[in-house]
């Protein structure tokens, strides 16, 4: 595998790929590799192509600094894992070769509504930063597919609209959430749980799969996200969000439609996020209603 800092080297590497006949698949993280991000870049290497990884901190979608200068930084090891898994090419450039003119001059790429809300109403400003990081790093490497984790259901929503509405020619891949055996979706922010709060953090997941249930059993919907909301706090969590979306666009759920049975056979997701201690925890899951997946 190669390393490139610069927009200019990755460029070259990209353009010989492609005049060799290959399909550029892309995985961008924020570094901090875990089964998850390998995942992305098999799915990349299972269909056969020329796989580019970027590892880049964006300081534009964090709105809590503190939180910014905490993110692990891991670039070695990281390196180690692509490798092992074929990736072809890194890419991982510098706040000033993102950011050459600074952020505050920097154009914003800003998705209306799926980006409202959510992860979005929790973190202002959040989905500007990724939808616009997002943006460059595709003019950067002009991927055909871009793969992306399902455990950020809301940003592969805004990452789909965009690509949509800018008519961006890349297939969006998502790719189901890696967990651990006990359920606890993986994530980098997991590292700063302490051994006892990671005793108790499937307990997130846990709660999504009781809340599938009790749609399933067609409870009143204000009281499933209540009781959930209170399961979860008791179970030392301090609940940010649950909330029951229809997956196509992220639009609310009414007791009414529910409890009439118009949402039977519709693709709805269940999405919390949590704090447990100093993490903030985010997982979701995907449910047919009257037949739940996970
Ligand atoms: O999901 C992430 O790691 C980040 O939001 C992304 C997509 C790499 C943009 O910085």
């Amino acid at each position: 595998m190669i390393t490139v800092h610069t927009i200019k080297e990755l460029r070259q590497h990209v353009k010989a790929a492609r005049l060799a006949g290959r399909d550029i698949g892309f995985v961008p993280t924020m570094g901090n590799l875990h089964a998850g991000h390998i995942s992305l870049i098999d799915r990349s290497t299972a269909d056969g192509c020329y796989t580019v990884s970027s590892i880049f901190v964006n300081p534009l979608q964090f709105n809590d600094k503190s939180d910014l200068s905490r993110y692990p930084r891991t670039l070695p090891e990281d390196q180690q894992k692509l490798e092992a898994a074929n990736c072809d090419l890194l890419f991982a450039p510098n706040v000033e070769e993102m950011y050459p003119a600074g952020q505050d001059e920097q154009s914003i790429v800003h998705v209306p509504v799926v980006s409202e809300g959510l992860c979005g109403g929790s973190r202002p400003g959040h989905f500007d930063g990724v939808s616009t990081v997002v943006t460059k790093l595709f003019n950067q490497v002009l991927p055909d597919k871009a793969y992306f984790g399902e455990k950020d259901f809301q940003q592969v929503a805004v990452i789909r609209k965009m690509v949509n509405d800018l008519c961006m020619p890349i297939d969006i891949i998502p790719v189901p959430t890696a967990r651990a055996a006990d359920g606890l979706a993986l994530s980098s922010r997991n590292g700063y749980l302490s051994e006892e709060e990671r005793e108790l953090a499937p307990g997130l997941h846990k709660t999504l799969l009781e809340i599938a249930d009790a749609l399933n059993r067609r409870e009143n919907l204000e009281q499933i996200v209540l009781q959930a909301q209170e399961r979860l706090n008791n179970r030392g969590f301090k609940t940010d969000y649950l909330e029951i979306r229809l997956a196509d666009n992220l639009s609310q759920l009414t007791d009414n439609a529910l409890q009439s049975g118009e949402y039977a056979n519709s693709a709805v997701v269940i999405l919390g996020a949590a704090f447990l201690g100093s993490a903030r925890l985010i997982d979701n899951i995907q449910v047919t209603l009257n037949q739940a997946f996970e």
